[in-house]
């Protein structure tokens, strides 16, 4: 498949998920570092040069429930076919490489339109207090293997342009999910929650056992596993 996305490669910006609304939708803006990177929950990315891989898509869609589902899927496909091993799905849109965090995404919505951004680390952050281990690319794949940077970001973008293009499966998310069936802790603005994760429903919702509602935001845990 023909990508529909026009890459641009730029040295700095203050964050791309921002400076990608100055192009054209459709268009992914890759930058070597940011000053000014953005996290989830009003969190800053730590950006440096040579640290990680940071772009943005700027879609000519609205943002739905599984769009960062969706987008972690395709990071897990891209590297997974470009030979990482053991690379897991931590909901609702983290990319872990065993219980180590290796990168996230922020998807965000602009009118009628939105941006997915994408934070995959090259080296391990040291960040102190960070609520799970860290770790980095290089780790996933056998010394030696670890693809070019231009391959990876082509690679996921591609993966992304599939995954766009179809209805979001729960049972694919699911089947790369870390944890589970264990037991974890769920921190959502209206309490904490605490029961078995079961999986995702068809709006990427979580699901957790004990509890009859569905959980569309929240910060996960699961104390027993790292
Ligand atoms: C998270 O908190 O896990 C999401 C991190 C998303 C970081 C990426 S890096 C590229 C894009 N630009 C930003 O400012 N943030 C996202």
């Amino acid at each position: 498949m023909r990508t529909p996305f026009s890459l641009v490669h730029i040295a700095e910006c203050a964050s791309t998920n921002i400076s990608v609304l100055e192009y054209p939708t459709q268009t992914v803006l890759w930058a070597d570092c940011q000053t000014h990177g953005k996290g989830r929950r009003g969190h800053s990315w730590e950006s440096p040069k040579g640290s990680g891989l940071y772009f943005s898509l700027y879609l000519n869609q609205k943002a739905n429930t599984t769009l960062p589902l969706s987008s972690a899927l395709a990071v897990w496909n891209a590297l997974t076919k470009l030979g990482a091993g053991n690379l897991f799905l931590k909901w609702p849109n983290d990319i872990f490489f065993k219980n180590q965090k290796i990168g996230g995404i922020l998807a965000e919505q602009y009118q009628e339109n939105c941006v997915v951004g994408i934070g995959l680390n090259l080296k391990t952050p040291n960040i102190v207090g960070a609520p799970y281990p860290l770790s980095d690319l290089t780790q996933a794949f056998l010394p030696q293997t670890l693809p070019n940077h231009q391959q990876m970001v082509e690679s996921i973008v591609q993966e992304c342009a599939l995954q766009f293009q179809q209805t979001f499966c729960a049972q694919k998310w699911q089947s790369h999910a870390l944890w589970l069936n264990q037991i974890v802790q769920l921190r959502t603005e209206n309490g904490n929650f605490e029961g078995t994760f079961l999986g995702i429903n068809d709006d990427g919702a979580l699901l957790l056992s004990g509890f009859s509602e569905v959980f569309y935001s929240g910060s996960l845990r699961c104390p027993s596993c790292v």
